[in-house]
C-alpha cells in the first residue's frame, strides 16, 4: 500500500502502472472507513490490478458548515483498515493499493467554478434538502476520475440518489468508466453502516435500527397497501417512536424524519401507485435526524 498526498505524485505512479497495461479501479471515500467502504475496496481489488482509494472530506458538497466541521476524520485508522484488508485477504495476489489523502488546497488549488445540473434527478429527496450538494459531489468525483483515469469506480447503494447522479455524470462527461454499485452493508442489528453512526450517543445507537426495521415492515405492507398509506405509516411510525418507546428515549431523544419518498428505481421520480414503477421497480429512500445526526437508508420494494 502506498499513501500519496500530492496529486502529481499519484498521477506519476499511475502513469507507470498504466504503461504496464494494468487495470485501475477507483473507490472515492470521505474516510472514517467502515465495513461498507471495505466491501467496495474488496470488490475493486477483486476486479482490478491497481486500486486507488481516495480519502477526502470534500468541503464543497456540504451545505451545512456544522456538518462539515463534525464529519469524522480518522485517517490513521483508515490507513490501518485498508492495509489490514490487503494483507489479510489479498496477500500474494499482486494487487497494488494507492491511497490518495490530499489537502483541500491540493484538490482545489483554484476556486471551484464548475456547476453540474442533473434535472429531475436532483429535484427530489436529497436535492431540495441539500442545495448544491450533488454539484459538489460531481466536481470532486470528476476530479478523481481525471486523476485516477480508472476503468471502474465503486459506489455504495446506501447513497442511492448519489449513485444515479454519478451514472448521469458519466453520460454528461462521456467518460468510459464502469460504475459498479455495491449493496448496503448493515450492522448485525440492521442499521446501515455509515461514517456518521460513530457520532450517535449509545442511547441513539441503540434505537437507530428502528429505521431499517420500519423500512422492512414497509416492504411487507407494500404487498397490500397503497403507496401513500405506506409513506404515511413510515413517517408516523418513526415520528412517534419516542412516545411508544418512552423508556428507550431518554432526554428528548427522538427520530425526526426529513423525508420518506417512494420512487422509480431508475428515474428516481416519485410514484403514486406501485404499477407506475413498471419494470424498473420501486425503492423507498429515507433521511432521518437522530441525536443531531442525519442518517439515510433505502429499501427495495
Ligand atoms: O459518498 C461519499 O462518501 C462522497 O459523496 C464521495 C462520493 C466520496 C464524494 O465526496
Amino acid at each position: 500500500m502506498q499513501k500519496f498526498d500530492k496529486v502529481a505524485s499519484i498521477r506519476e505512479a499511475l502513469a507507470v502502472v498504466r504503461s504496464q497495461g494494468k487495470s485501475v479501479g477507483l473507490v472515492p471515500t470521505m474516510g472514517a472507513l467502515h465495513d461498507g467502504h471495505l466491501s467496495l475496496i474488496r470488490k475493486a481489488l477483486e476486479q482490478n490490478d491497481v486500486v486507488v482509494v481516495s480519502v477526502f472530506v470534500n468541503p464543497i458538497q456540504f451545505n451545512n458548515k456544522e456538518d462539515l466541521a463534525k464529519y469524522p476524520r480518522t485517517v490513521d485508522a483508515d490507513m490501518a483498515l485498508i492495509e489490514n484488508l490487503q494483507k489479510s485477504e489479498f496477500d500474494g495476489a499482486k494487487k497494488e493499493l494507492f491511497v490518495l489523502v490530499p489537502s483541500v488546497e491540493e484538490m482545489y488549488p483554484e476556486p471551484v467554478k464548475e456547476v453540474y445540473h442533473f434535472g429531475a434527478l436532483e429535484e427530489v429527496m436529497e436535492g431540495p434538502q441539500r442545495p448544491g450538494h450533488f454539484s459538489g459531489v460531481a466536481v470532486v468525483v470528476r476530479r478523481l476520475f481525471d486523476i485516477a483515469e480508472p476503468q471502474r469506480a465503486y459506489f455504495g447503494e446506501k447513497d442511492y440518489q448519489q449513485l444515479a447522479i454519478i451514472r448521469n455524470l458519466i453520460e454528461q462527461i462521456k467518460y468510459p468508466i464502469e460504475i459498479v454499485a455495491c449493496p448496503i452493508v448493515r450492522a448485525d442489528d440492521g442499521l446501515a453502516l455509515s461514517s456518521r453512526n460513530m457520532r450517535l450517543s449509545p442511547a441513539a445507537r441503540a434505537i437507530a435500527p428502528a429505521i431499517n426495521d420500519t423500512l422492512q415492515q414497509a416492504a411487507e405492507m407494500a404487498e397490500c397497501e397503497d403507496v401513500d398509506d405506506v409513506k404515511e405509516w413510515v413517517m408516523g411510525t418513526l415520528s412517534s417512536f419516542h412516545e411508544v418507546n418512552e423508556e428507550q428515549c431518554p432526554d428528548g431523544l427522538k427520530f425526526e424524519p426529513e423525508y420518506f419518498e417512494v420512487v422509480n428505481a431508475k428515474t428516481l421520480q416519485p410514484i403514486e401507485n406501485w404499477e407506475d414503477a413498471g419494470g424498473d421497480g420501486a425503492v423507498g429512500c429515507i433521511a432521518v435526524w437522530l441525536d443531531g445526526v442525519r442518517l439515510i437508508d433505502v429499501v427495495k420494494f
